[in-house]
């Protein structure tokens, strides 16, 4: 009874809205494979990295701009790395708006940065994130990356089996400090568990936008004894019963370091501490304060979901490249030995620091190699129009959907020759060697949505990977007949691909290199 009604009611819905979107000037679209009547490509775009389909009708309908029509909404998706920089880069005005996220913020996910609608709050949000986090403000925060980076190594000697838990516990350590300014336990810290429940249940929310709640806003109110009969709204129950879990990540971190930072006491580099303690002094002289309370713990939160996944699957594909191309790993491991210098035994004489970084040249070559390989958001993260534009002769409506295929400009035969491979010395000019390669451009998005993390993540994966190369042997297991098991990778849908388990042993390389992380 209740679904048939249901039913009924989106059928009114879907009808009134797409003779709403219907284009009465009927100007010219950009190309897109043929859809149904009234829910328009809903079932034609494939649900699980629909990526790699979008890359095909590129090629097929010759085209780098694909159109398509969901449930009445357009959605425009960006294949070449050109046409990203033409209209998120350089019209970005007109292209930084994002799609509602109802679901996530059903969450609790309201005054993320990440899923915030163009306003003055968003602006507010950006201009802080920015300032905090360019790359000269990240040297506040090295210390601790490095601190952690050396912990987790230490960790890693310990317990060589549960490396990709001890990395992850590391950059969720960082996000926490460096959001937060929370002392971190050396192990089973309640705030770490309580950021990976939350990475946990976020990443369950399945791909971003595309969940019924998300295109029909209104049904965020349908109770659970009606949501419960239809398994479109299972994401929505899930969204609710984890709701908590969200809330409270903004809540406890804060409390812990509430009345320290009022005190004035231990005031750390930590954006709650730089922010709040900001707020107070502006309190106390009578001056308006423009971020409240809610709003620094929502930028703090934002710093959290955003950074400690994302960074973590980043180390993981950099492991990944290094051992599927040990020639690189061989390079960047000599290149360090180089920089460092090495004793009678090969053992390095300290562990590498931010002040080498300049110098590791071919191991920025592999950071870089490492983003544009395997793209942890292959689609980006969707932006939105605000104003009716044009492309190519081609139609782009206000209130589109665009996503950047970042998968598809990695893969781009007119800028990166046998694109599959890893291989850092594409980057290196030709007249040294290389390939003379652009630089990926894209892994980190576009435009005035562009990631505000950027430098401090590319800081943790250099520590991080720089440390292991310094201390550790990487090594691939071997199967019974002694064959190298090659890891094989697959990555998951959702806000940020996270690749799968696979097998790396990682065990130090010498007493000495022991001595030096102080284990
Ligand atoms: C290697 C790790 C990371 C990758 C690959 C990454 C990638 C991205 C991408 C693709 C976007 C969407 C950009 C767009 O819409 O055009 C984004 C947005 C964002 N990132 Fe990162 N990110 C990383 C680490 C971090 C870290 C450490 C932080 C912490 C400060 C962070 C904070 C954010 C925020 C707040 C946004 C939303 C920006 C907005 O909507 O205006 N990210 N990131
Ligand atoms: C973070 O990684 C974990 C472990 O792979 C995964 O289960 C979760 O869905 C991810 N969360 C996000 C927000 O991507
Ligand atoms: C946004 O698009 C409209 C219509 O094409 C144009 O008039 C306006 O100048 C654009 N704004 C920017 C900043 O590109």
């Amino acid at each position: 009874m209740f679904t048939a009604r249901f039913a009924v009611g989106v059928l009114i819905l879907l009808l009134a809205r797409s003779w709403i979107w219907r284009d009465k000037r009927q100007r010219i679209l950009p190309p897109s494979p043929p859809g149904q009547p009234l829910i328009g490509h809903l079932r034609v775009i494939p649900d699980r990295h629909p990526e790699f389909q979008y890359a095909r009708w590129a090629k097929e309908y010759d085209t780098d701009i694909l159109y398509f029509n969901v449930l009445g909404r357009s959605i425009i998706v960006l294949n070449s790395i050109e046409a990203a920089h033409e209209l998120l880069d350089k019209r970005g005005a007109n292209y930084s708006d994002r799609p509602r996220f109802v679901l996530f913020e059903v969450m609790g996910w309201g005054v993320t940065l990440t899923f915030l609608r163009w306003s003055p709050r968003f602006v507010l949000h950006r201009k802080l994130l920015q300032k905090s986090f360019t790359q000269s403000a990240c040297k506040a925060y090295q210390p601790i990356q490095a601190e952690e980076a050396r912990r987790a190594a230490r960790a890693i000697v310990a317990d060589p089996n549960g490396w990709e838990i001890i990395l992850r516990q590391f950059s969720t350590a960082v996000v926490l400090r460096v959001g937060f300014g929370i002392e971190v336990q050396e192990k089973d810290d309640p705030y770490v568990k309580m950021t990976l429940d939350v990475e946990e249940a976020t990443g369950q929310g399945g791909v971003p936008a595309s969940n019924v709640v998300d295109f029909f806003p209104v049904l965020r109110y349908v109770p659970n004894s009606i949501a419960r009969l239809s398994k479109l709204f299972r994401p929505l129950i899930h969204a609710r019963r984890t709701k908590r879990f969200i809330q409270r990540l903004h809540d406890a971190p804060w409390e812990s370091v509430e009345s320290s930072i009022r005190a004035k006491e231990h005031l750390k580099p930590s954006f709650v501490h730089t922010q709040f303690d900001q707020y107070l002094v502006n309190e106390a002289a009578g001056k308006p304060n423009d971020a409240m309370i809610e709003d620094i713990k929502g930028i703090a939160g934002a710093i959290t979901i955003a950074g400690g996944n994302t960074t973590w699957s980043t180390i993981i594909v950099c492991i990944l490249g290094l051992l599927k191309n040990p020639e690189a790993y061989a390079k960047a491991r000599a290149e360090i030995e180089d920089v460092i210098g090495v004793d009678e035994n090969r053992d390095l004489l300290r562990l590498p620091t931010f002040e080498d970084r300049p110098r590791l040249k071919y191991l920025a070559n592999v950071l870089h190699e490492t983003t544009r390989w395997q793209p942890l958001s292959p689609l980006g993260v969707p932006h939105a129009t605000l104003a009716d534009d044009e492309y190519n002769g081609f139609h782009i409506p206000a209130g589109s959907v665009v996503y950047p295929n970042v998968r598809a400009m990695s893969r781009d035969e007119r800028h990166y020759s046998s694109p599959e491979e890893f291989c850092p010395e594409r980057y290196e000019p030709v007249d040294r060697g290389g390939r003379g390669e652009p630089l990926p451009d894209g892994p980190f998005g576009f435009g005035r949505r562009a990631c505000p993390g950027k430098y401090l993540a590319m800081s943790g994966v250099y520590i991080v990977i720089s440390t292991l190369l310094a201390t550790m042997h990487l090594r691939c297991p071997k199967d019974e007949n002694g064959n190298e098991i090659l890891p094989n990778i697959v990555f998951s849908d959702g806000l940020s691909g996270v690749p799968g388990s696979f097998g790396c042993l990682i065990t130090p390389r010498s007493k000495h290199a022991e001595v030096l992380l102080g284990c």
